[in-house]
């Protein structure tokens, strides 16, 4: 299948973006600039576009709009090329509303620009909790499978139930318990399900990905922490009967699939607690691409890859490593640097567009 790309992209009264155009090329685009120049906002910018949303937490139309935007009205305009077709997307964000439009006509869907962010910095987020490696895992799945985030939607909605049941504490609630917990079982076994065979789908990628970018002599895999055996519905309930004893205490679920980890080990070693940061930075950046060569195979397409100031934390080699994968890669990258040295090594790949961004003006070169 031909791949997804963005040709261009225009916005007006977003961040500090001069309104003018943007042009990138379909394999690699180096987005080059100073500190505090526009770099990421043309990123977000797309993201928005794409999501609705930032990829930065707490942000929304407030900080989005330019501090010298005359009216209260931004207006994105994009030309996306879809299997050797191309399809404009342009949306008007207010306030209260974004209005989105496919070839001009509104459009009631999410543009289909399928979309990966990657920021080394969320890896210190990742592996600080397990609450965050959960959220990441149920993120990336569910893009993969519609399936998983429905069954996690209904599995929210019933740990919600059970935890107000048991904060309740009154004497029918127990009966009530017994009756969720049928149901309960069985949405948390679909859920462990489905993350032991995404583990399995993903893992021949992730080891290959990190020895071909980051070390030929290191091992890594991963695996998913979890009491809940997703093949024994007997055993699972009968724990869970046992643990509402403790969770009637404790007034709230103390087990189930909201309690799962998923274990990134490092030759043998759990690396939360083993590696370094730079480990664990390299770890974290081959399961983003494991992803993306996964999401290719299940949806037949890539998605466009955004990765935000990446080379800061890498030593020489892993980047000259990095910057051979996605030249290799045959998915459109979009990647800002403030590096120069980062730069030349990019352009070193054929076919790699350089795009200079200063104060908010974008030099397409
Ligand atoms: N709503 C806004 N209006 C105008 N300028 C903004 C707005 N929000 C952020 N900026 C400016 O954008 C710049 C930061 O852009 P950013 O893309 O994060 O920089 P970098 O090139 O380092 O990635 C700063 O100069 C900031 O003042
Ligand atoms: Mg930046």
């Amino acid at each position: 299948m031909l791949p997804l790309e963005i040709v261009s992209l225009r916005v007006k009264n977003f961040r500090n973006l001069l309104e003018m155009p943007i042009e990138f090329g379909p394999k690699i685009n180096c987005i080059l600039g100073e500190n505090g120049n526009g770099k990421t906002n043309i990123l977000e910018a797309i993201h928005v576009l794409s999501t609705k949303k930032s990829f930065r937490k707490k942000t929304g139309f407030p900080q989005f709009l330019s501090v010298d935007g005359e009216e209260p009205e931004i207006i994105f305009s994009s030309l996306v090329r879809e299997r050797g077709e191309n399809v404009s997307y342009s949306a008007k964000l207010t306030p209260n509303s974004f209005e989105l439009f496919q070839n001009g006509k509104p459009f009631k869907k999410r543009p289909k620009i399928p979309l990966v962010f990657i920021n080394p910095f969320d890896a210190s987020n990742f592996y600080s909790k397990a609450s965050e490696r959960r959220r990441w895992f149920d993120f990336h799945l569910g893009q993969l499978d519609k399936e998983y985030s429905a069954s996690l939607r209904r599995y929210h909605t019933l740990l919600k139930f059970r935890n107000a049941l048991l904060e309740d504490r009154q004497r029918y609630a127990r009966e009530q318990l017994k009756a969720i917990d049928s149901e309960f079982v069985k949405v948390s076994q679909a859920l462990t399900l489905s993350r032991e065979c995404f583990l399995q789908e993903i893992t021949p990628y992730y080891e290959r990905i990190f020895k071909d970018i980051f070390s030929k002599n290191h091992n890594v895999s991963l695996h998913l922490e979890t009491n809940i055996s997703s093949g024994n519905s007997e055993k699972f309930k009968s724990l869970l009967v046992e643990n509402s004893v403790k969770d009637f205490g404790a007034r709230f679920t103390t087990y189930g699939p909201h309690k799962d980890d998923y274990l990134l080990l490092f030759d043998g070693l759990n690396s939360v607690e083993f590696c370094s940061l730079g480990q664990q930075k390299m770890s974290y950046l081959s399961l983003l691409f494991a992803y993306i060569e996964l999401f290719r195979y299940k949806i037949g397409s890539f998605p466009i890859v955004l990765m935000d100031d990446v080379s800061g934390e890498l030593d020489k080699s892993r980047w000259e490593n990095l910057v051979q994968y996605l030249g290799r890669g045959k998915f459109q990258t979009l990647i800002t640097t403030a590096n120069e040295a980062f730069k030349d090594e990019l352009e070193k790949i054929e076919g790699t567009k350089k795009i200079v961004v200063k104060s908010g003006l974008v030099k397409n070169v």
